[in-house]
């Protein structure tokens, strides 16, 4: 039987640029999970679990945990039975060591990869949005100084508490958007080469980028 829709998506754009953002709403849309390694990664680092302490330093610090123990924290959530419908993936992969495991995963469980987002925003625009965004610290919902939850800063959505990413400092968003740019961009042209890549233009209102992928998709 043929699927209706792509369930199987992955989602690349320089960090700022509504990856967070989208996922959270396309995933309600679709009725597939939002997995964002960084969520998951945050919430570990949140309850002091032992891979929490060890990526803590790493991240605020904006470079990449090892791909050994993000392909680990991905296996296991991807082989979750809510994920076997299809799935979001939202920062992963982002090294071609990555990618590569990926596309063995999908081949072992005969799933193929439908789509891989590009959500395209300029660097300048992404500077402005990462200062100034706040996020719930529970469930990873995304708001900004512009666009506070309706009780600031409480999360309209889960009542947790809406604060500052650790790296979102100055220091660690420049390390961050060169890493990009040294170890995700190039995935883009593999992705392209097997006719997987859509283009989104990221500029625009959180819901007009919404309309944007929902016909694209
Ligand atoms: P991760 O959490 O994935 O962060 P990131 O890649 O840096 O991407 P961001 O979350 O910063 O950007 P986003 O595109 O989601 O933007 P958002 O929607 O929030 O990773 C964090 C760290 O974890 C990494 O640095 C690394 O250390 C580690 N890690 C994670 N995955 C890894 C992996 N695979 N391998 C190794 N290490 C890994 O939006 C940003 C702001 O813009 C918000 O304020 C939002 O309100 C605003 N905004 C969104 N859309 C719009 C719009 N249309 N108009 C105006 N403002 C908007
Ligand atoms: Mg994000």
């Amino acid at each position: 039987m043929t699927e209706p829709h792509a369930r199987r998506i992955v989602f690349f754009g320089r960090q700022g640029a509504g990856k967070g953002t989208q996922c959270f709403r396309l995933a309600a849309h679709l009725g597939i999970p939002h997995v964002s390694t960084g969520d998951m990664f945050r919430e570990a680092i949140r309850s002091q679990s032992p891979l929490g302490k060890e990526v803590d330093e790493v991240i605020a610090a904006g470079h990449l945990v090892t791909d050994e123990l993000t392909q680990a924290l991905v296996r296991e959530r991807l082989t979750q039975p809510d994920a076997a419908n299809g799935f979001l993936l939202d920062g992963f992969p982002r090294t071609t060591a990555q990618a590569q495991w990926l596309l063995e995963f999908l081949k072992e469980n005969n799933w193929r990869l439908d789509v891989a987002i590009d959500l395209d925003v300029p660097e300048e625009i992404v500077l402005a949005r990462l200062s100034s965004r706040r996020v719930c610290e529970d469930c990873g919902a995304v708001y900004s100084t512009s666009k506070p939850p309706t009780n600031p800063w409480t999360c309209d959505v889960c009542g947790g508490k809406v604060v500052q990413r650790a790296d979102d400092s100055e220091e660690a968003i420049l390390k961050r958007l060169a890493l990009y740019t040294e170890q995700t961009a190039p995935l883009l042209e593999w992705c392209e080469r097997h006719g997987i890549l859509r283009r989104v233009d990221g500029i625009g209102s959180p819901d007009e980028v919404f309309a944007r992928l929902l016909s694209t998709l």
